[in-house]
């Protein structure tokens, strides 16, 4: 990346998101940061020249502003108590789970409440500095609820957008959280709320009638927020740059790369790939104990299949990270020693991040790609994979409590994560469709990938603001 120390000057279009693009590493190096939400915006924004405000990932750090080849990077510094309290704690120990269907106990704490509190208020100031008047700024994800009302107190003259990347749950679990009525009463600051799914969006406007004085309008994606203001409420589902994905996986060297993992992998008849960041919303443990049925009761041959699950480390001091890990690891100990033989394991497992054209190999090379989460937002995993087979082969097997599955139902096998017995059988089916039926649905997923990808999403969204492309 390219370095201008020059501090950016203001903006027309802010993104303002937990994470920068880049994590600042204790050697004082930046590196590109984790997740979907980073894959899918850092190109649009790059574009358009706009600014990304965020934390550079390192408790305590506070480099300067600068710009990285057109986009502008604004730090906001947190402190480590902060990081525990806020992030670890109110964000990835309170909201995910509560956000999740409650897959984990999400746990009530005033103080990370307060972290939660002052951290969003300095989001908003860092937003406002880095704001040109009248400019438009788009607000991410649930770790910054509260930035859209602290924004507009702040800047009454910008247009807010706010995306929320992970599930709004129904209001019947929203209403656990004792400061329900704040959060919503944050996201009301916006002017366009967007949501993964038509579920999700329904979820909110449910809840924003049922626990504030805000009411339906007579469309039924608007509000009106208590202070009489329109606000819109709908489904942006996001998406990946499916074009990309498609020329690195039509790039010969890409090809190569495939084969010759199956190659290392031992030839196997049937490759099974889980591509995730190491998290128990994602099921990774359902997918690991059906396999191991499949293999038990001799429906597939360990001689022959490979499931390769690459796992990212992922929000390792939060203590559910730490006890899955243990978990899932236990698990592939033990289905290698009961089904693989020397030198042949049936379960390769990667704890490492992968880079990006690496992982674009690797979904060429799956002729199954298992994404079977307990509830996710969206997964781009999934889109990433059917973007990367533009040799028309593959089988996506996906869970119906993913956002994906609104859209990809019909190409996909689909399956009820909780129902092991029926994961199992999709992994069979997937496994042995025969070839014409594989290509067939490869084609319906492919062709709603790619005329859906996130440059569309980008612009739907923007448009939705009053942004032109
Ligand atoms: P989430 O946003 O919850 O992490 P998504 O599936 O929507 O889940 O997005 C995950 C993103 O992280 C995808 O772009 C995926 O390619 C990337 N990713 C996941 N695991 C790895 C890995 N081991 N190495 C590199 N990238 C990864
Ligand atoms: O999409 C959900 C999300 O939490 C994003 O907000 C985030 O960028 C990504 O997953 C990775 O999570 P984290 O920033 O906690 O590592």
């Amino acid at each position: 990346m390219t370095h201008a120390e020059d501090a950016p000057a203001s903006s027309d279009l802010v993104v303002v998101a937990n994470r920068l693009p880049f994590d600042l590493d204790d050697e004082g190096t930046w590196r590109r940061s984790p997740g979907g939400l980073v894959t899918a915006l850092e190109p649009t924004l790059r574009a358009r020249g706009g600014a990304w405000v965020g934390w550079p990932g390192t408790p305590d750090a506070d480099p300067a502003a600068f710009s990285d080849d057109g986009l502008a990077i604004r730090p906001v510094p947190i402190s480590a108590d902060e990081v525990a309290a806020y992030y670890e704690g109110f964000a990835n120990a309170t909201l995910w789970p509560l956000y999740h269907d409650v897959v984990a106990t999400p746990r009530f704490e005033r103080d990370w409440w307060d972290a939660y509190r002052r951290v969003n208020e300095r989001f908003a100031d860092a937003a406002a500095d880095a704001a040109a008047q009248g400019a438009t700024v788009w607000v991410q994800d649930y770790q910054l609820q509260l930035v859209p009302h602290l924004l507009r107190e702040r800047r009454p003259d910008l247009r807010i957008g706010f995306f929320l990347h992970i599930p709004f749950p129904p209001v019947e679990l929203f209403a656990q959280l004792p400061w329900r009525d704040a959060v919503i009463e944050g996201l009301l600051g916006a002017d366009v709320t967007g949501f993964q799914t038509e579920g999700s969006a329904d979820n909110f406007r449910r809840a924003a009638v049922r626990l504030t004085a805000a009411t339906a309008g007579d469309d039924p994606a608007h509000l009106t927020a208590p202070d009489g203001r329109t606000v819109t409420a709908g489904a942006h589902p996001i998406s990946v740059d499916a074009a990309e994905l498609d020329a690195t996986a039509r790039e010969p060297a890409t090809a190569e790369r495939a084969e010759a993992l199956r190659h290392e992998l031992g030839d196997p008849r049937t490759v099974l790939l889980g591509v995730d960041r190491l998290d128990y919303t994602k099921g990774i443990d359902v997918r690991l104990r059906a396999f191991a049925g499949t293999l038990a009761d001799g429906r597939l041959d360990p001689t022959e299949t490979v499931l390769i699950q690459v796992a990212t480390p992922s929000r390792e001091r939060v203590e559910h990270y730490a006890e899955m890990r243990d978990d899932i690891e236990l698990a592939v100990g033990r289905i290698n020693g009961e089904h693989a033989s020397i030198g042949r394991p049936v379960i390769h497992y990667v704890h490492q991040p992968v880079p990006r054209d690496e992982l674009v190999a690797f979904y060429r090379a799956a002729d199954v790609m298992l994404v079977t989460p307990y509830r996710d937002g969206m997964n781009l995993v999934a889109k990433e994979y059917v973007s990367s087979r533009a040799d028309g082969g593959g089988a996506l097997v996906l869970s119906e409590f993913t956002g994906a599955a609104d859209e990809l139902a019909e190409g996909a096998f689909l399956v009820n994560p909780h129902d092991l017995d029926a994961v199992g059988d999709a992994i069979v089916a997937a496994a042995s469709a025969d070839p014409e039926e594989r290509r067939r649905r490869m084609a319906l997923l492919r062709e709603q990938v790619l005329t859906h990808d996130v440059e569309r999403w980008a612009n739907g969204f923007l448009a939705a603001l009053g942004v032109g492309a």
